[in-house]
């Protein structure tokens, strides 16, 4: 048996190039494409609080994580009418320089979410695959539905638009976040976490430091 600390080391000033670098890591195991799931947790009036997975889809202009959802859904009306989130990713297959592997938890937290405006979603639905958007034309996210019902729904609304432009519904929405702190744990096999936490202070700079575990 062995034990080892983790250490994080030579990060960057800046939260989301952080961020970045770890992505781009996690990403180069997976040549043939790469698809980053977050947790989404936000604050739920009948459950208190209620997380799901959704897509990371990227970064806006102004560097912040964003996600696509539709105006329907749970996530949508939690963050409506309370805009506190907290994300959280996990990525775990990063290799280090030294070619080592390691499982690393990014986290934002305290984070406000932002719509974005509908003008910034067109180019957003024009690049969805054709299943994501017949979905948002056909399914009552949530609600009880029979399976038979809905197939026909998709197949006549696949036959409809066949090698027409789907149009995209007013439901299709994305939010971004602002968070307060970035969190990041770093481990590997046999080792106690290391943390980076970023901290945002009155000044909009972020303060950056080593936590424990
Ligand atoms: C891999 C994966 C990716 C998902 N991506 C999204 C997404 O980007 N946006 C979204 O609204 N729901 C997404 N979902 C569905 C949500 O997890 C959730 O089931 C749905 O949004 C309804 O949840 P709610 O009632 O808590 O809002 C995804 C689910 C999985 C498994």
């Amino acid at each position: 048996m062995t034990s080892s600390l983790a250490k994080i080391e030579d990060f960057p000033s800046d939260p989301v190039e952080f961020f970045k670098e770890i992505l781009q890591e996690a990403a180069k195991g997976h040549p043939d494409g790469f698809m980053q799931e977050m947790n989404l947790a936000t604050v739920d009036e009948e459950f208190g609080v209620l997380n799901r997975t959704v897509l990371y889809r990227g970064l806006t202009q102004d560097n912040c994580v964003f996600y696509i959802t539709h105006r329907y859904v749970r996530n949508f009306k939690n963050l409506q009418a309370n805009p506190k989130a907290c994300i959280t990713f996990y990525m775990p297959d990063v290799k280090d320089k030294a070619g080592i592997q390691n499982s690393w938890q990014v986290r934002l937290i305290g984070a406000t979410a932002v719509e974005l405006p509908q003008s910034e979603t067109d180019a957003l639905w024009a690049k969805e695959n054709l299943a994501a958007q017949i979905r948002g034309h056909i399914c009552p996210c949530g609600e009880p539905i029979n399976y038979d019902d809905l197939k026909a729904r998709h197949d006549q609304f696949l036959e409809d638009h066949r090698g027409k432009p789907i149009e995209k519904p007013a439901s299709y929405t994305a939010w971004k976040f602002q968070p307060q702190r970035w969190d990041f744990l770093k481990v590997g096999l046999d080792q106690i976490a290391d943390r980076v936490q970023y901290r945002l202070q009155k000044d909009g700079k972020w303060e950056s430091m080593h936590v424990s575990t």
